[in-house]
């Protein structure tokens, strides 16, 4: 059994891995963290009955994880939450999977170290989607063979989402702007702004939107869009604990979710 942990337990996403951990017959549940509902059993705080797991406090990450023989912890919480927690899990020696996003260089950095300096396994990734995964693949192609198109990404969230623009848009500009050389990015338009070689990109914050992100390239007289659509948050929970399953399997280091896949 891998003994799974959940940060943002008590939220939309770690309500659902812990769903998904439930139901997963070679996982159980060994610890819960959130800052609200501390204390509380996890199962009785996000609706599905009692667990015998409580919510702790993330500030007793490390001592909670080693009482409980946690093997893997998955964090979707908020960046700054997430970059503590991540340090403090790996100091613990515990395996990670990362879906939260808006991470700044810095945070990034300071998880990869720790990470790296005790020796655990990590998969980091801003969408835990299989066809994310291949959506980025896909713009590899198009932006490889469409020289000269303008890009533009955009992104539509709930409106609860914090974040912005969305890692998965960050990231679709990362994978174009690799493949054509370098380009800068500009978020969003006003006033005086003539296009330049940049890729544009523009969140849109609405309602009860699961995540879509289109990529437009415009040429002359044509244009082709590149679209994903999340139906449902199980796109994502689903991929995440497929990773705490195969990031169990792998030596030390930081995967993202192409190498689960085995892109
Ligand atoms: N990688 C992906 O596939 C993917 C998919 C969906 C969402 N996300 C990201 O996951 C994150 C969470 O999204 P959500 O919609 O579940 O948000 P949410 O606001 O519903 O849940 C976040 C939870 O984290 C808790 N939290 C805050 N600080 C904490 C701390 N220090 N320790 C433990 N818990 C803490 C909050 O109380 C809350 O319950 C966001 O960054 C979002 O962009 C990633």
């Amino acid at each position: 059994m891998i003994r799974t942990a959940v940060t943002g337990a008590c939220g939309r996403m770690g309500t659902l891995i812990i769903q998904n951990i439930l139901e997963s017959p070679d996982m159980e549940l060994s610890a819960a963290f959130d800052i609200t509902n501390i204390g509380m059993d996890v199962g009785e705080a996000i609706g599905t009955g009692h667990l015998g797991v409580p919510v702790s406090d993330p500030a007793d990450i490390q001592t909670v994880i080693k009482d409980t023989g946690t093997q893997v912890v998955i964090d979707f919480t908020i960046a700054v939450a997430a970059a503590g927690n991540v340090v403090k899990a790996a100091n613990a020696g515990a395996n990670l999977v990362v879906g939260t996003t808006g991470f700044s260089e810095e945070q990034t950095r300071q998880m990869h170290q720790a990470i790296r300096d005790n020796g655990v396994a990590a998969v980091i990734s801003p969408n835990f989607a299989v066809g994310v995964n291949i959506f980025w693949e896909l713009l590899k192609e198009a932006a490889g063979s469409l020289d000269g198109f303008d890009v533009e990404i955009i992104e539509a969230h709930h409106n609860k989402k914090k974040d912005a623009p969305s890692g998965t848009a960050v990231k679709a500009a990362q994978v174009i702007s690799e493949v054509l050389g370098g380009r800068e990015y500009v978020y969003g338009r006003q006033g005086l702004a003539p296009r330049g070689d940049e890729i544009g990109i523009h969140a849109v914050r609405g309602g009860d939107v699961v995540g879509d992100h289109t990529v437009l390239f415009f040429g002359d007289g044509e244009r082709i869009e590149v679209r994903h659509q999340a139906h449902s948050r199980q796109a994502f929970a689903g991929g995440a604990v497929r990773a705490a399953h195969w990031v169990m399997e792998q030596g030390a280091g930081v995967y993202g979710m192409a190498d689960v896949l085995g892109k």
